[in-house]
């Protein structure tokens, strides 16, 4: 009865109270620019603000369980927009949800429990490539597409080290590292950012020099949405051969899968820094037979030609069966529509696009792998991925070490260097809506994550913050959260060192505890100076 009573009124409340911040939040936006504030804000008058949050929700699962819906979206046309957000959502209690690509996992970038606006950066997506100083200015909202199109417009021997969706944003993207194609080369795209624009809870505009070094270290890993909004990076070219090697190698059960990805495993210190070769398994009807089978695609970049490549193959993974008609060779740049599963021959304005993307129910979770997995549990993987209605679940093992093993796991906050072998993604994407099966399918995935444990790395048991994964732990709502309730989920993003530098760069900058969502790193008072 009480539970029903609390149900019934709840809406009405929220509803009249949510008008008058809304109000009293334009209101004071209006007086901070001098009334001209219609050419970047979307109410719910708009019809603009439906379709922002229909393209937003990207990952239909985040929707299913949370249901508040932003009071504005601000899409700022230039900084000063950001900064009267801030000045704006602070004095009137509202939260702010910075959106740059909209691809967290959790949708944590357009929900939020409480009362928010989402600050989308879109419109900010300026790149300027300097081909004098190798180096680029990448305003926050571009995406991975757009930042890989205008440098290979400059020069087809100069490149970025990050991620392979292509429509991923560099402000959440380069936020929580940055894992790609490159990175036993260069490292990962936050090891490779020399300064930046951020705006800080008093709605000041920093750069690395007036930001200091610790919070620069902060923002290059310590995830989104923590230390202040990123306006822009400025980020470090590096250099790529004008012809690369990209292959991807598909093999069964039956074509000896199981015994390829356990041999591949001891591969990491025996292949050049040129080559990452990494593996996706899903579960396919087997082409000969119709049957159901598991398949493992090996899938490769090797910054060098195919004769270079295929005697560094034949001598570490004979095995595999690399043949030259496997390989093709290609521009840096055509390789990341390649690896982004466009297919050959697309004109490269694809790298543009932004449109939303298929609207699917996903989940996803990481692990780092330290010892390689026995086979018999690899085989205990794939007969989990044959359950009934585990149709859609891929796993993807990255390769690590080369230049990630001699970068520092101190030297900015991403700690998963020297010592891991590779990472594993796993990810579960389904189109049936009900609680039903919403919950089935997280179940799965979790216990196929709580199955790995006895194989991955522990104490702590390590997680990938771009891969966000609120099973392990979050922030309480009001945003005092303890230092015992955050190092639960802290020590897995970025071990314990990393976190309690972030707690200590937090206590300093925001002392408000303002830029918060479920895994921010909390504010704690007797860490400030
Ligand atoms: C299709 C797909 C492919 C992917 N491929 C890769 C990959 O190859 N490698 C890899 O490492 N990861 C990959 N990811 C994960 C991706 O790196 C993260 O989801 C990343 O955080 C997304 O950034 P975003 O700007 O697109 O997302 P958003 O949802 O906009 O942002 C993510 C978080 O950062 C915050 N944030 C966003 N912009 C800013 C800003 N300007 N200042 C401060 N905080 C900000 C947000 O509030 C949110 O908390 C992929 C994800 C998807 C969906
Ligand atoms: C939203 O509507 C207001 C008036 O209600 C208008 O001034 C503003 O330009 C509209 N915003 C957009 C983005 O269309
Ligand atoms: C939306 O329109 C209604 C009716 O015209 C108006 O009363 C209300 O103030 C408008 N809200 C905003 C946020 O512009
Ligand atoms: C939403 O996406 C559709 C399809 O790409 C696009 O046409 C539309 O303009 C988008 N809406 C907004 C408000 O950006
Ligand atoms: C982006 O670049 C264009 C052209 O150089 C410039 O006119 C515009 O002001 C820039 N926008 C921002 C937000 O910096
Ligand atoms: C680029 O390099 C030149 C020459 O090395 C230097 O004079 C200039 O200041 C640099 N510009 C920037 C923006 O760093
Ligand atoms: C399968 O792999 C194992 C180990 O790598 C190897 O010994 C065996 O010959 C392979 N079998 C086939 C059919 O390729
Ligand atoms: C595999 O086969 C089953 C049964 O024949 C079919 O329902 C399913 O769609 C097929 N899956 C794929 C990926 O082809
Ligand atoms: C499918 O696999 C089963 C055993 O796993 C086998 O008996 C059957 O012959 C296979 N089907 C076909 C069409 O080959
Ligand atoms: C590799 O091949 C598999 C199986 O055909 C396919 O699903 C995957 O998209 C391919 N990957 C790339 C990068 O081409
Ligand atoms: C890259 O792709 C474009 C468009 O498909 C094609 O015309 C061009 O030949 C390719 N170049 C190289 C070097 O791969
Ligand atoms: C957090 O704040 C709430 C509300 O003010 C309070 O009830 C709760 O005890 C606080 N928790 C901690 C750990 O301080």
């Amino acid at each position: 009865m009480f539970a029903c009573m609390f149900f019934l009124l709840f809406p009405f409340s929220l509803v009249n109270s949510a008008k008058d911040t809304r109000d009293d939040f334009l209101q004071c936006l209006h007086s901070q620019n001098s009334n001209s504030i219609s050419s970047f804000i979307n109410t719910p008058n708009n019809s603009s603000y439906s379709s922002l949050l229909q393209n937003y929700t990207q990952n239909l699962r985040v929707k299913a369980t949370k249901t508040l819906e932003p009071l504005v979206i601000i899409k700022p046309k230039k900084a000063f927009h950001i900064q009267t957000t801030i000045i704006c959502s602070k004095k009137h209690g509202v939260q702010i949800r910075i959106r740059s690509g909209g691809h967290d996992y959790e949708g944590l970038s357009y929900v939020s429990p409480l009362p928010f606006v989402v600050l989308d950066l879109i419109d900010l997506r300026n790149i300027t490539v300097d081909l004098a100083n190798k180096s680029a200015w990448v305003q926050a909202g571009a995406s991975l597409g757009e930042v890989y199109y205008r440098i290979a417009e400059k020069s087809s021997k100069l490149a970025f080290p990050a991620g392979v969706g292509l429509t991923v944003g560099v402000g959440g993207h380069f936020s929580g590292g940055g894992e790609g194609m490159m990175m036993r080369k260069y490292g990962i795209a936050a090891d490779n950012i020399i300064d930046a624009k951020i705006i800080n809870a008093e709605g000041k505009i920093l750069d690395r020099e007036s930001m200091g070094e610790d919070l620069f270290w902060a923002i290059r890993g310590g995830g989104g949405n923590t230390f202040g909004v990123v306006a822009a990076w400025k980020i470090n070219l590096v250099d790529v051969p004008p012809v690369v090697t990209v292959f991807n190698v598909t093999r069964t059960l039956e074509q000896n899968a199981t015994n390829l990805v356990h041999r591949w495993q001891y591969l990491v210190d025996k292949f050049p820094e040129d080559l990452a070769l990494r593996i996706f398994v899903r579960r396919v009807n087997s082409s000969q037979d119709g049957n159901t089978t598991i398949q493992a695609a090996f899938t490769s970049l090797f910054l060098g030609r195919v004769d270079r490549l295929l005697p560094i193959v034949q001598e570490h993974f004979p095995e595999l069966g690399l043949t030259k008609k496997d390989c093709i060779e290609m521009s840096w740049i055509n390789s990341t529509l390649y690896f982004a599963g466009i297919p050959n021959g697309a004109s490269l304005d694809v790298l543009l696009k932004r449109d939303p993307q298929g609207r699917i129910f996903f989940k996803g979770k990481s692990d780092y792998v330290q010892e390689p997995i026995p086979k018999n549990a690899l085989e205990n993987i794939w007969k989990r991925l044959y359950k009934m209605d585990a149709k859609m679940a891929e796993l993807q093992f990255t390769i690590l070490g080369g230049k990630m093993n001699e970068i520092s796991e101190f030297s900015i906050p991403f700690p998963h260097r020297a010592g891991n072998l590779f990472q594993i993604h796993y990810a579960l994407l389904w189109h049936e809506e009900s609680i039903k099966e919403i919950n089935w399918h997280m179940k799965w995935i979790r216990e196929l994550y709580d199955f790995m444990a006895p194989y991955v790395s522990n104490h702590p048991r390590t997680a990938y913050v771009n891969y966000r994964d609120l099973d392990l732990g979050t922030n309480n709502i009001n945003g005092n959260s303890t230092y015992q309730e955050a190092c639960i989920w802290g020590f897995k993003y970025f071990k314990v060192n990393n976190f309690n530098r972030l707690i200590q760069v937090k206590a300093t900058v925001d002392r408000d505890n303002f830029f918060r969502n479920e895994q921010s790193i909390p504010y704690l008072d007797h860490y400030a100076g």
